[in-house]
């Protein structure tokens, strides 16, 4: 089986106190640090800019997942990797030339994503997968931690499953949005092969965080 990645949301850390929650998280085991850039106006939240990724990379070695839920993206995709993203994830209604912006994310040296959001057929990647690292499948509506898991994200991920397998290329397929104990081994089990928790990687806090991300890669 194909190994499972845990990505931290950090929408739901203490914001107070950013750097040390992040070293506290990847100590405990993250794999990727997943950071949710939300503008008021794609999304109904305002969180970070390409300031905070700059002053958290020092904290972390860990993979830094840019999550950008802005419109339009594209006149920051160059602050956010000089920033130290390592991979910028888009959605597709917030980048209306998305193969443009995927080829700018790797041109800058970045791991690109894509996002669809609960209502984004899969078909928007059909003519850009072979620019696509990463395929980020919402299971909640974007703008806050905390949502309830939405079930037809699976049958989606079991599509984008094959669809990656046939590439033959090493796509991550994400899933972001409600993972808890319950619909981790749901997600995993319909093929994807990241998970993004926010509640469920910060709750108990930082004495908890190790614990909260063995039970999610190992369904208990
Ligand atoms: C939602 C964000 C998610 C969110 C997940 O707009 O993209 O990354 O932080 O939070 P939980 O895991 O609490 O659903
Ligand atoms: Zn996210």
């Amino acid at each position: 089986s194909r190994p499972v990645r845990i990505a931290p949301s950090i929408l739901s850390a203490d914001f107070a106190a950013l750097g040390a929650e992040v070293r506290a998280i990847d100590a405990a085991g993250a794999d990727y640090i997943h950071v949710d850039v939300m503008d008021g106006h794609f999304v109904p939240n305002l969180t970070i800019g390409p300031a905070v990724v700059k002053a958290l990379r020092p904290h972390t070695a860990k993979v830094m997942d840019v999550h950008l839920m802005i419109a339009p993206a594209d006149p920051y995709l160059d602050a956010f990797a000089e920033a130290g993203a390592d991979i910028l994830s888009i959605h597709p209604e917030a980048s209306p030339h998305l193969h443009r912006s995927l080829q700018r994310i790797k041109a800058l040296g970045k791991r690109a994503g894509v996002v669809l959001n609960p209502a984004t057929p899969v078909s928007a990647l059909d003519h850009v997968m072979d620019l696509v690292d990463l395929i980020l499948v919402m299971s909640v509506n974007p703008g806050f931690g905390g949502q309830a898991f939405i079930d037809s994200a699976l049958p989606k991920i079991e599509r984008l499953r094959a669809m990656i397998d046939a590439t033959g290329r090493a796509i991550d397929l994400e899933v972001d949005g409600g993972i808890d104990m319950t619909t981790a081994p749901r997600a995993l089990a319909a093929g994807a092969d990241v998970l993004v928790a926010g509640t469920a990687s910060f709750r108990g806090g930082p004495s908890a965080y190790a614990g909260n991300i063995a039970a999610l890669r190992h369904g208990g």
